[in-house]
């Protein structure tokens, strides 16, 4: 398959530590595929769904233990403990690495090692990564073959070149004749790790088989090891959504968002218009690579190939382009499989048949208050299947991006959307994104969860230092004039007797709409202490019933509010310590000064 003398080393060193029983090299391919989806049906770790109702599409369940992203087992291994930061979990390398080898040897025994070469970001593209991924699961060879560009095609790009070498293990050896589990993974939380080294690229993940930590292309290499390559080179990984938006006139401009998750990315990424004439179209709906062109314009593209998006709520009314993403060869995981061989999810539009067979593998009783699918429970599906792709979603120079929008769940203070007063200013927003939680829901201190550019599980180095990173982008722009402006948006807002005061969903176009309008120069906007307000007739809320009446509310800016919140931004800034950069202090001041 390759003649890479590297990757050929590499793969024979983690055969001699792991002891597969055999190596087996991915191409990718269609006969591949199904192979592996059939020994996975026959071994009952899947379920083929009826091919009528869901064609090529496969269910799996996972171990209850194993059902998300391990945030206090993911660690970022540097050799000084401050170039991780305040917000990782640290651990020196050769320190991390001797810990993991102990697990590692003899993990894979009584398995195979997959090897898969993947690329994040269109193939040949120069922006493009590669990276191999060893690994014992089956399910993550099926499921890395639709969120990245997958097998033979990757090793002949890359030639004699360079990888980010990827290890994951489900951390579950068999011993001779042992039958094995449908889902198998380490029993013990504590002997999952998923452990990160940016300085020499490498990926090391023990012990899970869910998602993130186990699909390493997407947030291990598209984030954390992607963010700290692109502090070095001078670009941007980032936690964001890429979207095209056209106005009625035929206009297109695309922008990016992040958002801390559980706050609609995806919806966002996939909206179906309420009022007439705007088309909206997607990128990508979750990460965005970014860099400046030779024209000194910022040009976004989407490293993945795929959605992994979570199942539950999402319906043909929430976001029919996901529902038809997931019409067929696709994945879903920890959902509930109905008798006719369709699948299940809380809020997926239709009431549960009877005799759905739930997450946890046991007939639906509506009477026992269990759930069918797992509050986590996620469609894996190709992004080519997803009715709004943008026509270049697969452009490797990527789009040119002219907003760049960050928002929580703030159910009061922040209006519905402002805009920043200068790059600095951005930064300084996007540093300060959260959501407000409630004691109960988490069992946190009640107040606003910090999330800064709902990067915080996925920033590979010192955040202080990657706010840093933003403002040098910004004052090292080819060209300051083509900088996009910078949003917040606040869907969440609640009136003091706690209705929402915005529908949501499509009816977000209209705010979308403003900021087309303020990129284009086309309409002013309120200066206020914090950033540039709408006028509230610069919004179109044609036909939105009641919605008048709540726009004030909706758009303004309580000084009062503002200033507790500034109490807030001195505490969630404390902590950054002497890696905050002056300029996010100055931020701060220059704020409260309007403020007073
Ligand atoms: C995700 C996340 O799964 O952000 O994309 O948690
Ligand atoms: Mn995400």
């Amino acid at each position: 398959m390759t003649k890479n003398q590297k990757l050929l080393d590499w793969v024979n060193e983690w055969a001699a530590i792991c002891q597969p029983d055999n190596v087996y090299w991915c191409d990718g391919s269609e006969e591949e595929n199904q192979r592996l989806m059939d020994e996975m049906v026959a071994s009952g770790a899947a379920v083929k769904l009826d091919d009528k109702k869901r064609p090529g599409s496969y269910a799996f369940n996972s171990d209850p233990s194993d059902v998300a992203r391990v945030e206090n087992r993911t660690f970022i291994c540097t050799t000084k403990k401050e170039d991780a930061g305040p917000t990782n979990n640290w651990m020196a390398p050769d320190e991390m690495k001797a810990e993991m080898l102990k697990s590692y040897k003899g993990c894979m025994k009584g398995r195979t090692m997959y090897v898969i070469p993947f690329s994040m970001g269109p193939l040949g593209s120069n922006i493009a990564k590669i990276g191999i991924e060893l690994t014992d699961s089956a399910y993550v060879v099926t499921n890395m073959r639709i969120m990245t560009r997958m097998g033979k095609a990757v090793l002949d790009v890359l030639g004699d070149g360079e990888f980010i070498p990827c290890i994951h293990s489900v951390g579950a050896p068999l011993e001779a004749g042992q039958k094995d589990v449908r889902w198998p993974c380490a029993s013990n939380i504590d002997d999952k790790f998923i452990s990160h080294f940016p300085e020499t690229n490498e990926i090391w993940s023990f012990g899970s088989g869910y998602g993130g930590n186990a699909l390493l292309g997407k947030k291990c290499l598209a984030l954390r090891i992607a963010s700290s390559m692109a502090k070095r080179e001078g670009w941007l990984a980032e936690h964001m959504l890429i979207m095209g938006i056209t106005n009625p006139q035929g206009e297109k401009k695309y922008i990016a968002a992040a958002f801390p998750s559980a706050c609609g990315k995806t919806n966002l990424a996939m909206l179906i218009p309420t009022i007439p004439g705007w088309k909206v179209e997607t990128v990508g709906d979750d990460i965005a690579w970014m860099k400046f062109d030779e024209n000194g314009v910022l040009r976004a593209i989407n490293p993945e190939a795929g959605f992994f998006g979570v199942a539950p709520m999402t319906s043909d009314e929430t976001n029919p382009n996901a529902m038809h993403s997931a019409d067929k060869n696709s994945i879903f995981t920890n959902v509930g499989v109905t008798p006719d061989g369709d699948i299940w999810w809380e809020g997926i539009g239709w009431d549960c048949p009877a005799g759905t067979i739930t997450w946890k593998d046991k007939v639906y009783d509506p009477a026992s208050g269990d759930v069918v699918a797992h509050p986590n429970a996620r469609f894996t599906a190709p992004a080519g299947q997803c009715p709004c792709i943008d026509p270049a979603w697969e452009d490797p120079a990527g789009v040119p991006i002219s907003a760049i929008l960050f928002g929580g769940r703030r159910p009061s203070t922040v209006p519905l959307v402002y805009q920043a007063l200068s790059w600095n200013h951005g930064t300084f927003m996007g540093s300060i994104v959260g959501s407000e939680v409630t004691a109960a829901a988490i069992g946190l201190k009640a107040g606003v969860r910090r999330d800064p550019f709902a990067m915080l599980p996925f920033c590979g180095y010192n955040m202080g230092d990657y706010f840093g990173h933003w403002i040098k982008i910004g004052e090292n722009a080819p060209d300051k004039s083509k900088l996009p402006m910078i949003f917040n948006v606040n869907w969440f807002r609640k009136s003091p007797e706690g209705k929402w005061l915005w529908p949501g969903y499509g009816e977000n176009i209209r705010v979308l709409g403003w900021i087309i309008d303020r990129v284009m120069g086309k309409v002013d906007a309120v200066e206020t202490p914090i950033g540039f307000v709408p006028k509230k007739e610069d919004i179109n809320i044609d036909g939105l019933k009641g919605q008048a009446e709540l726009m004030d509310e909706l758009l303004a800016v309580d000084k009062n509010l503002w200033l507790d919140e500034c109490e807030l931004i001195a505490e969630h800034q404390a902590q950054f310590g002497a890696s905050l950069p002056k300029e996010l202090k100055e931020e701060y001041e220059n704020l409260k000064a309007r403020l007073q």
